[in-house]
């Protein structure tokens, strides 16, 4: 056991650890203790020698997670609030994508929003076939804020990304996986096959690993997540976001200018 964390299950196997997202009843939607707890965990793993790769899935078999929790979102109100908002989700993902060991995301079912950006900032994600991803925030009346206007263009390139982002869709694994957002699909199983690759990793040389991940990293130049902050705290501060995200509360369909 790597450690405890409510709505967070982290236990390891062999050289693997194995964090695991606890929250079913809200399809494990971000909140801010998640993520405070999520990077807590995160940095932990990186600092135990017993681990050389992590793998981070969704519990409940209905989703990864369905982003962060709009509830939460919708009672951030002040420009400070919004901002410690979008700077803790900006240090998780950072935490994650610089972490000297390899993570792997193993998705079954919804992978939306903040838990998209999640899986994004991973390196390596591996879905079941029923899996869904999206970044469905402008329907919300908000923008992506946690990493995923810069990291997914780096993926599907630029135009696919607009086209995501500015209709918000959600598409299948099959079409996530033509336009490399996920690296294999499985029928089902998918942290087994992500620990199994954790475990082929782990054979090797931790320290080439850590290495060619940071030179790798080194090289994905032109992210500015600091725009994307100060565009997102901009979107929560306008209107359409009060309209957006209490349309979803109230389970109806939002009305924008
Ligand atoms: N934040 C907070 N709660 C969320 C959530 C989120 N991002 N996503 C789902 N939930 C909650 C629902 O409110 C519901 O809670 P309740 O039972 O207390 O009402 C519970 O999780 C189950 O979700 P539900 O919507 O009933 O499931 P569904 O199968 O009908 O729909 C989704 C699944 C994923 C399509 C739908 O939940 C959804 O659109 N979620 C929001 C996705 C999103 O916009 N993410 C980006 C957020 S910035």
């Amino acid at each position: 056991m790597v450690g405890s964390y409510p709505n967070l299950i982290v236990d390891s196997k062999g050289k693997v650890a194995i964090v695991r997202i606890n929250r079913p009843e809200k399809l494990n939607a971000l909140d801010d203790a998640l993520m405070k707890n999520l990077g807590r965990a995160f940095s932990g793993i990186a600092g135990d020698k017993r681990y050389k790769a992590i793998v981070v899935s969704g519990d409940g078999g209905k989703a990864f997670c369905a982003g962060a929790d709009i509830e939460h979102l919708s009672g951030l109100k002040s420009r400070k609030d919004i901002r410690e908002f979008v700077d803790l989700t900006h240090s998780l993902m950072d935490r994650i994508a610089g972490i000297g060991k390899p993570v792997i995301a193993a998705i079954d079912g919804y992978c939306l929003g903040g838990g998209f950006e999640l899986a994004l900032a991973c390196d390596i994600r591996i879905a079941t076939s029923k899996s869904m991803f999206g970044l469905p925030e402008v329907k919300l009346g908000i923008i992506p804020g946690g990493g995923g206007t810069q990291r997914l263009p780096l993926l599907a390139g630029p135009s696919k990304a607009k086209e995501l982002i500015f209709t918000g869709r959600i598409i299948g694994a099959k079409e996530a996986l033509s336009i490399r957002l996920v690296d294999r699909v499985v029928s089902n199983g998918a942290l087994g096959e992500a620990v199994s690759l954790a475990d082929e990793i782990c054979r090797n040389s931790g320290n080439s690993v850590r290495l060619a991940k940071a030179a790798i990293n080194a090289g994905l130049t032109g992210q500015d997540f600091t725009a994307e902050a100060d565009a997102f705290i901009s979107a929560v501060l306008n209107r359409d976001s009060r309209e957006g995200l209490r349309a979803f509360l109230e389970r109806r369909r939002p009305e924008f200018d």
